[in-house]
């Protein structure tokens, strides 16, 4: 099967792909690492899951709003999964005209700045060439690292939500630099 490589969107030191079969070691290295884990599932997942779920995002992605692979420039190396992504509502329905933002970085590559950067391609790629209306984010409480990255993107803080995990919902509104 032929995957494609093409690059859908670049920063500085990123770009991002679809991911391909050689993503298959690194992805499941981040997926079986507490540490990434700590705030987005609770528990770092086994191989096997790791490898079912990596099997799922080989599928050819035909919709602009979607996870993906990021890649380091420099080296040409896979380093975590970002993107804008379907915003549900309650009801599991799409809501038009707003996306999700996720960001996911591998814990070798944390503290250089490249989730702002993958955040803030992603945020220009949303309002100027998608014209989404908004973005959204959920962050569990004591993320602090995540917190800080959607501070610096200019996310704003609309609601606590308390339960046996708590999470911070954000949402950024486009602006002028966006368009
Ligand atoms: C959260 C995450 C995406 C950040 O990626 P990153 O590439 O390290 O982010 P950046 O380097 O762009 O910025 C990190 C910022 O957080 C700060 N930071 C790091 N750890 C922190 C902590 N414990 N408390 C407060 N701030 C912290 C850094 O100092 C930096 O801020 P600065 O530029 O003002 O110094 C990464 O840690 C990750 O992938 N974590 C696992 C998955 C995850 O939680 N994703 C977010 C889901 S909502």
């Amino acid at each position: 099967m032929n995957y494609n490589t093409e690059i859908i969107l670049e920063s500085e030191r990123l770009l991002f792909r679809q991911h391909v079969p050689e993503d298959l070691e690194a992805y499941c290295a981040m997926e079986q690492d507490p540490d990434v884990r700590r705030y987005v599932g609770d528990r770092p997942r086994t191989r096997e899951e790791a490898e079912h779920r990596f099997k799922g995002s080989l599928k050819p992605i035909t919709n602009r709003l979607a996870m993906w692979a990021t890649v380091l420039k420099s080296k040409g190396n896979y380093i975590g999964r970002c993107g804008i992504y379907p915003h549900f509502d309650h009801d599991g329905g799409i809501i038009d005209g707003e996306a999700s933002l996720g960001l996911y970085i591998a814990a070798d590559y944390w503290g250089r700045g490249f989730a702002t950067e993958a955040g803030q391609a992603f945020i220009k790629f949303g309002f100027g060439e998608l014209k989404l209306n908004r973005i959204v984010t959920m962050v569990q409480v004591g993320n602090d690292a995540s917190v800080r990255v959607l501070e610096k993107l200019g996310f704003v803080l609309t609601e606590t939500e308390i339960g046996k995990r708590s999470f911070y919902h954000f949402e950024l509104k486009p602006n002028k630099n966006y368009n």
